[in-house]
């Protein structure tokens, strides 16, 4: 199938490993021009700079004006904008509501839903110029779901969930197509890094983060096909809904999260 989007400039937010690494990858195997903005640059996103002719630019996406200089990047490099996918989020687990102070409340939404609206405030002019373009954003099933360790992620997750609604039924008529993702656990360092959740779920369970990852966390989550979502999975749905093909689509979200959720 081919998604139309060779030569397209895509922005992408968190690029550096997981899902936005992924999502640079993919986009690039497509053809498409991308910008992709991190703090570090990995050996990995290295590798896609030198053999697929990424842009990586060292950014910190959680100020005021880092996601404007990622935008203003890609323009100044290629002239225009056509995709965005704001992919940058980051959740630290904490035992109740009670230890998260406004500080942390205020490093969440920064990095989880204010780097979306600030990237998304900077690129809807270059997008409008350009008559038409679409922004996916990657949100979460923890946006309708509870999980208290994460309230403050989860909370700016349904912000971003709503954020896309809003974008949607605004710029639709000038043909800029909003959508999202929500994912369930997909197979990232945000959950292999040592330290993380995986380490954290094996600690509690007695066992291997690797067993954690493949066999506790799909059971104890009750996802039904028995396994986590993998990086290039949500790349590859990010890649459709971003394509010409999914031309009539917008303000939707689509969970990826192997049947985790059981509501309709
Ligand atoms: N993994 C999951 O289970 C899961 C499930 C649902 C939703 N999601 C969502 O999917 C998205 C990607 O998650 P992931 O699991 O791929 O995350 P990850 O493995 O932790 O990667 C996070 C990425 O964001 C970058 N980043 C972190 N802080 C940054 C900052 N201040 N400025 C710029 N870049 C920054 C990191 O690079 P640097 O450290 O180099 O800056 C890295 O490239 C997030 O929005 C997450 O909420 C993930």
């Amino acid at each position: 199938m081919d998604l139309q989007l060779k030569d397209k400039v895509v922005v992408v937010t968190g690029a550096s490993k997981g899902i936005g690494l992924a999502l640079a990858d993919a986009f690039a195997r497509e053809g498409a021009h991308v910008v992709a903005g991190s703090r570090s640059i990995t050996p990995e996103l290295e590798a896609l700079q030198k053999n697929h002719g990424v842009t990586a630019v060292p950014v910190d996406l959680s100020t005021e004006d880092g996601p404007d200089m990622l935008v203003r990047s890609a323009v100044g490099q290629y002239g225009r904008v056509d995709v965005l996918v704001n992919n940058l989020g980051s959740a630290t687990a904490r035992p109740s509501f009670l230890d998260i102070d406004d500080g942390e409340w205020q490093r969440v939404f920064n990095l989880t839903l204010f780097s979306a609206v600030r990237a998304s405030r900077a690129v809807l002019p270059h997008l409008l110029e350009a008559g038409g373009g679409a922004i996916v954003n990657i949100s979460s099933i923890n946006a309708r779901l509870p999980f208290p360790t994460v309230v403050d992620y989860s909370a700016a997750k349904a912000g971003l969930t709503s954020l896309t609604k809003s974008l949607s039924e605004e710029f639709a008529p000038r043909g800029i197509r909003v959508n999202a993702i929500a994912p369930g656990p997909v197979r990232t360092p945000f959950w292999t890094a040592p330290g993380g959740f995986a380490d954290a779920t094996a600690a509690q369970s007695g066992t291997t983060a690797q067993e954690a990852m493949d066999v506790i966390v799909p059971q104890s989550m009750g996802i039904s096909t028995g396994r986590v979502t993998e990086a290039h999975e949500v790349a590859d749905l990010t890649l459709f809904l971003a394509s010409p093909l999914a031309g009539n689509i917008t303000g939707a979200e689509f969970t990826i999260d192997g049947g985790q959720v059981k509501a309709l």
